[in-house]
């Protein structure tokens, strides 16, 4: 959904994904040239052999994670993400992290205790599907331990998620 309309606008996209079937997917029904799709976990990129040598070099001017951070579920998990994603960021690159779930959110989201503990019990049994409610300070203490400038970007009220979620724009070079 993303790296193929994008790819209209760059030189070169490469999109990663942990799921082998999403990355079959990309390949059968989003290929272009100028597209690569790399079966890789996020958190694990630096160990990656094959990822330095599909980076450009310098890194990549733009790095987009939509909708998905709330998969990194611990801040162990979400700070190994991107540290590997400001790892392979051009030094003046950006890095859009869209649709984070925030945890000042949580109640609106869930209402009832009843919502909430089925959340949470969903969390301990590993069903769950909506992944981590992030805290911005956290999000922000995180990055700021990685040497990135990290700025909390409200989304327009007419977008599905604004409700809940926030976009943040991550630099290494301050703003
Ligand atoms: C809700 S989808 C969002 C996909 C796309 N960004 C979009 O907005 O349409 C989340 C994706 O993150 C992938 N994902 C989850 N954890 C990941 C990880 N550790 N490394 C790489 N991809 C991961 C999932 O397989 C899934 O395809």
């Amino acid at each position: 959904m993303l790296t193929f309309p994008l790819a209209d606008n760059c030189q070169q996209v490469v999109g990663v994904d942990i799921s082998s079937e999403q990355i079959a997917l990309a390949e059968a029904h989003a290929s272009k040239d100028n597209i690569r799709y790399h079966l890789a976990d996020v958190t694990k990129l630096l160990q990656d052999p094959a990822f330095p040598t599909i980076a450009p070099q310098g890194g990549f001017d733009k790095i987009n994670l939509y909708f998905s951070f709330q998969y990194f579920d611990t801040q162990t998990k979400g700070k190994a993400a991107l540290k590997a994603m400001l790892h392979f960021l051009k030094e003046d690159g950006i890095l859009l992290l869209g649709d984070v779930p925030e945890q000042k959110y949580f109640n609106t989201f869930y209402p009832t205790l009843k919502s909430k503990i089925k959340y949470h019990l969903k969390r301990l049994i590993q069903q769950d599907d909506m992944g981590k409610f992030w805290n911005e300070k956290t999000l922000k203490q995180i990055a700021h331990s990685l040497g990135a400038q990290i700025e909390r970007i409200e989304q327009p009220a007419h977008l599905p998620y604004a409700d809940y979620r926030c976009d943040y724009l991550i630099r290494k070079a301050p703003i």
